[in-house]
């Protein structure tokens, strides 16, 4: 089906409000829901799961330092909108709507984190075997950036996260404001996904095998999803309009599997300022903004020399592209408000201190793998360092160690690798001969390690991994102890079976969980 581009408004998110503050802070309450919205003039009313009847969900807009409490309720439907309503994992036991939400790059403790098994079903009915708590607690004691919430469901992530359950999650402080950066209206939250539809204006999403034992004809998962529409704030390929001025735009990428390219037909650079962990050192001035699943780049785009023009946000699709594909193009800026006020806003070159963790003494090195393999059915399955889910933890660190971290990616395609609680710095990246490793496992380098980008050089808690590469990241495993987890952000991999359980441990106290 075809959509008419840049006819729909971008729309911009409300921001929730508490229920009520008490002496522990701000308290929230958000349901989730099913509920129908329009995505573009031309398409029939969506059907889709949201935070508070939302898509995307409310932003949080938060006070560094300051904690919340949410309380997230689950009041789906007992089947999935999607053509599918089980999956591999434990599915057929829980035939209900599991959901349960992880702030992405908090810095929470574990009963907070949204662990895969914390699931629960419509008013709590069922909960999972790591269930701990209804109300959730996020400290805010990190870094001041933006993060996103979104459902992490065992074995069901890709699905919950395409039907719509995602959303924004922005923390602000006193020295971030001092840069003078675009605000209020010149400060919009943008984030990009994927989508295809049926003719009715239903999502469409392969249809998935339930578990093996059902003896589907086709037991196949398909280890990627790419939709032919791009939607931002959920409005397929909307415009903007804006004032022939500067204006901040923090850029996710929620989609499911795809990454984009990002570049301007004006060709105006991006200046980005920040990455997933908050401001940069230094801004870098960027013309090609590389995005994997969940990587958030913070970015000022100056339209002062445009006015009367339009500038369409691109995606480039290299050079073998269908030109059929309508994916290269994501928005379009109209440049055609008139100026209401003079702008006094900057792009500062210094924006923040990062101190390097290469100064830290290193408690351990894990060389870790990214797989592809099949299972016992033959359907493809991903795998880190060769174990499932299910496996023993085997990513102990202890509390308050450092430790380096190699992600050896002998797959044929990029991986964007998510560690919870922490946020880690990029060390290199260094390429090897994947065919001589193949044959023979010998690691052959063949050329140097490179440092990571200019605009990667801050703080990130989802590190691209591209094949044939071993890419090395440093993190600091603080403040808390507990059950995590880390995992290959392509949702089609996390759920089949890229993900593993990471458990901070405090050596003195052995079996502390929390
Ligand atoms: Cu964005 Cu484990 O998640
Ligand atoms: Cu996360
Ligand atoms: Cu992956």
């Amino acid at each position: 089906m075809k959509l008419t581009k840049f006819v729909d408004r971008l729309p911009i998110m409300d921001i929730i409000k508490p229920k009520r503050k008490n002496k522990k802070g701000s308290y929230y309450e958000v349901r989730m829901e099913e509920f129908k919205q329009k995505l573009h003039r031309d398409l029939r009313p969506t059907r889709l799961w949201g935070y508070n009847r939302q898509f995307p969900g409310p932003t949080f807009d938060v006070k560094q330092g300051e904690p919340i409490q949410v309380k997230w309720m689950n009041n789906l439907p007992s089947r999935h909108i999607l053509p599918v309503d089980r999956s591999i994992h434990e599915v057929a036991q829980h035939p209900e709507v599991r959901t349960v939400t992880h702030l992405h790059g908090s810095e929470t403790k574990s009963a907070s984190d949204g662990y895969p098994e914390a699931w629960f079903t419509k008013d709590f009915k069922k909960v999972g075997p790591f269930f701990k708590r209804e109300v959730y607690e996020y400290p805010n004691r990190q870094r001041a950036t933006m993060l996103w919430y979104h459902d992490h469901s065992m074995g069901i992530t890709r699905l919950n996260m395409y039907a719509g359950l995602a959303g924004a999650y922005i923390i602000r402080n006193e020295q971030e404001k001092l840069l003078k950066l675009p605000k209020g209206k010149y400060e919009i939250p943008l984030v990009i996904q994927d989508r295809s539809f049926n003719d009715d204006g239903s999502l469409s999403y392969p249809r998935q095998p339930a578990d093996p034992a059902d003896n589907l004809p086709n037991p196949s998962i398909t280890p990627f999803f790419l939709g032919d529409k791009i939607i931002v704030n959920g409005k397929v390929w909307p415009y903007f309009e804006v004032e022939p001025r500067k204006y901040r735009f923090r850029i996710l990428n929620a989609s499911n599997t795809r990454a984009y390219q990002l570049y301007l037909d004006s060709n105006q650079p991006f200046y980005q300022i920040g990455s997933d962990g908050g401001l940069l050192k230094k801004t870098v001035k960027i013309n090609k903004l590389t995005i994997e699943p969940a990587e958030r780049v913070d970015v000022i785009l100056d339209f002062s020399k445009y006015e009367g023009m339009k500038v369409i946000l691109k995606n480039n699709l290299g050079p073998n592209a269908d030109p059929e594909d309508e994916t290269d193009e994501v928005m379009q800026f109209d440049v055609s408000l008139p100026m209401e006020e003079r702008d006094d806003s900057n792009i500062p070159h210094n924006l923040s201190r990062i101190p390097s963790l290469k100064q830290n003494k290193i408690d351990a090195i894990r060389n870790l793998k990214l797989v592809g393999s099949t299972d016992k059915y033959n359907r493809p399955l991903l795998l880190l360092d060769n174990k499932k889910w299910m496996d023993p933890v085997t990513e102990k660190p202890n509390l308050g160690a450092t430790e380096i971290w190699t992600l050896m990616n002998i797959t044929g395609f990029t991986h964007p690798i998510h560690i919870h609680l922490i946020q880690f710095q990029i060390l290199d990246r260094r390429p090897f001969d994947l065919d001589l490793y193949n044959k023979d496992g010998r690691i052959v380098y063949t050329g140097p390690s490179r440092p990571p980008e200019p605009n990667e050089r801050g703080w990130k808690d989802t590190v691209p991994a591209p094949s044939a590469q071993i890419t090395r990241v440093i993190a600091k495993f603080t403040p808390y102890t507990g059950d995590y987890v880390w995992h290959c952000h392509i949702l089609e991999h996390e759920d089949y079976d890229m993900m593993r359980p990471l458990r901070v441990i405090d050596p003195n106290h052995t079996d502390d969980k929390e």
